[in-house]
């Protein structure tokens, strides 16, 4: 299956534009805590508009958002590719703070769709004895991850790769054996190949004993979490049929049979769950 951004631009925005924003609709959908798991929630959104309008961006911001939605840059400058979402900031002290307990002091950690880039220099930054190898499919993201890296300085990151997990991607990264694999909000904006591609090639490039990690809204035993979950969900599926929110069950029968013992979960804010899969030792 070719590979769909979920950043794709959509062929016409509201009153003509050329910004459609399906996360319109999500940030409309009523008040309580929405999901983090895409760049399309409701900070996003009203991100986006007040830069408009405080900046006085409007026409501009087309030209800015269309390719990523949800993913703003972090300045004016053209030069400067990092990009921004909302939710990155949100959630990386609480994620953090689960890899801090679990993962190695010391090893190689491969990031699956490190999408902005902001994540992978925040774990960087606090795990300063792991080497992180950031990754993803999308060009865009790549530059910008790139970006977020030079502006970092830091020196246990190393160049991000394209990866394209519904490919063999356990031979496209060079290198040996890995101590962890990370993979935040990608599984339910992309098909359900992804995530087999995802467990299959993990379990090949994971040391015995190394760890997968998950993280977004899951569905248990075939029921969401929150009613906020079901609502994007419904808006998940609408902007693609093989897009969804996966069930918690589903996947860890997936990892089960490439290997991976039963997972560790962790509540996260906001509707998330942390997954950890570990080979057996
Ligand atoms: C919602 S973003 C999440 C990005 C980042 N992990 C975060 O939490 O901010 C989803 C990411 O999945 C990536 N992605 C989608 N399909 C993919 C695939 N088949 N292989 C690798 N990455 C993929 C996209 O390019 C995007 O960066």
């Amino acid at each position: 299956m070719p590979y769909r951004s979920a950043y794709s631009p959509r062929p016409q925005g509201r009153a003509g534009r050329n910004w459609s924003l399906p996360c319109l609709n999500i940030a409309r959908c009523g008040s309580g805590v929405l999901n983090e798991g895409a760049w399309d929630t409701r900070d996003a959104y009203f991100h986006i508009i007040e830069d408009a309008h405080a900046r006085n961006f409007d026409r501009r911001v087309g030209e800015w958002h269309a390719p990523h939605r949800g993913a703003t840059r972090m300045s004016e400058d053209p030069s400067d590719q990092r990009l921004r979402a909302p939710a990155s900031a949100r959630n990386q002290d609480p994620i953090l703070d689960v890899l801090r307990a679990r993962l190695p002091p010391s090893g190689l950690v491969l990031e699956v769709a490190s999408g902005t880039g902001e994540h992978v220099v925040h774990f960087a930054a606090g795990l300063p004895g792991l080497v992180f190898q950031p990754s993803d499919v999308d060009a865009r993201c790549r530059e910008s991850v790139a970006a977020w890296v030079v502006s970092s300085d830091l020196s246990n990151i190393r160049p991000v790769k394209a990866l394209d997990v519904t490919g063999d991607w356990a031979a496209q990264i060079p290198g040996g054996q890995v101590d962890a694999v990370l993979c935040i909000n990608m599984i339910h904006i992309s098909p359900w190949e992804a995530t087999l591609g995802l467990i299959d090639g993990a379990s090949r490039r994971l040391h015995p004993g190394g760890v997968l990690f998950l993280y977004g809204p899951f569905k248990r035993n075939g029921a969401h979490t929150a009613p906020t979950n079901a609502v994007f969900d419904g808006r998940l599926r609408a902007q693609d049929a093989s897009w969804g929110i996966r069930d918690l069950s589903e996947v860890t029968d997936v990892a089960r049979l490439a290997g991976f013992n039963a997972p560790e979960v962790i509540e996260m804010p906001a509707n998330n769950l942390s997954v950890l899969f570990r080979l057996p030792g």
